[in-house]
């Protein structure tokens, strides 16, 4: 059995939705990651084969005011969770991020580049990385701008925005590449069938800048909003960002034979998904 910690955030929903009856899931009320208590008993009971970790505490801004719960949640969770997988003989799977990156590489990033995050959600995610390696059988998945049917993403602000403004200033300097949790999670899932160890990159191909996404999704929604450029310096958000923080990720497709479809054609199907739903 697989176990999806995290199971009701933006990624786990749509893995657990992959997944069908192969998985077991679990979040806060159930399992909290801080407790190295609470993660051993909810592990050692449920005994699962692979553990994929999607619990995070992923408010960017929010970890710069809140250091330690960003150490706490996505740093000394990971090596507890480690430990408890590592004790009933099972994988771990630990989802991390381009914030590892500091953007300055000008190329995407391949998995040996080394780190250097410029904010303190990329430290915590890197103190998360080293520490699954408590854990010999561990796979760390990088990816990037993620948005999905089940939390709160840039498509849904944007969109959001959309009906309440007909002009917008949107950041242009940053670029990487939007992902659909649902391919995320297909490509997760390969990773684990294919029994690969170590780090992997996983996002869709291509890359934009925030700018230019929020254009492409004003596009796909058939909406006219003027959008407008604005510098990352412009728009002063505490948390510092890469600028150039895309990832390669051709160790995905030489070790599993899948490639995530280009962003721009993710994001049609979302949309397509997100009126069905609505
Ligand atoms: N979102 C992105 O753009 C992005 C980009 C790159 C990488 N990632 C990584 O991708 C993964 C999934 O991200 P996401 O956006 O799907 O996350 P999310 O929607 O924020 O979901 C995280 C889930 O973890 C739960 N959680 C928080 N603290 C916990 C704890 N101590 N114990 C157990 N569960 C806890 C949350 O519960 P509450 O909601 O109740 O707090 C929530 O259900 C994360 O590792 C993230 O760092 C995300």
């Amino acid at each position: 059995m697989i176990l999806v910690v995290g199971c009701n955030g933006m990624l786990g929903r749509d893995l657990m939705t992959l997944l069908g009856e192969k998985a077991r899931g679990v979040d806060l009320g159930e399992i909290d990651i801080t407790d190295l208590e609470s993660t051993e008993r909810t592990l050692t009971a449920l005994h699962p084969s692979v553990v994929i970790n999607c619990a995070a505490y992923t408010d960017v801004d929010g970890c710069e005011t809140n250091a330690e719960t960003a150490m706490q949640v996505n740093g000394e969770g990971v090596g507890y969770l480690a430990m408890a997988t590592r004790a009933i003989g099972a994988k771990l799977v630990q989802v991390s991020t381009d914030y590892v990156f500091d953007g300055g590489k000008g190329t995407p990033y391949q998995e040996d580049d080394l780190p250097r995050p410029l904010n303190v959600y990329g430290e915590s995610k890197l103190a998360g990385e080293m520490n699954a390696a408590f854990n010999p059988d561990h796979l760390i998945v990088r990816t990037q701008w993620l948005y999905g049917l089940h939390g709160k993403n840039f498509v849904e602000i944007m969109l959001k925005l959309a009906g309440e403004k007909d002009q917008l200033a949107v950041v242009d300097d940053q670029v990487g590449s939007p992902t659909w949790t649902v391919d995320l999670a297909r490509a997760i899932v390969a990773l684990v069938d294919n029994g690969c160890q170590g780090i992997y990159h996983a996002a869709n191909e291509g890359f934009c800048s925030w700018n230019e996404f929020a254009r492409a999704i004003f596009e796909e929604a058939g909406l006219t909003v003027t959008v407008n450029g604005m510098t990352t310096e412009q728009l002063n958000r505490p948390a510092r960002r890469p600028l150039y923080s895309t990832l390669d990720c051709s160790k995905l497709r030489q070790d599993t034979g899948i490639a995530l479809r280009p962003w721009r054609e993710a994001l049609r199907s979302y949309m397509a998904s997100r009126t069905n739903k609505h």
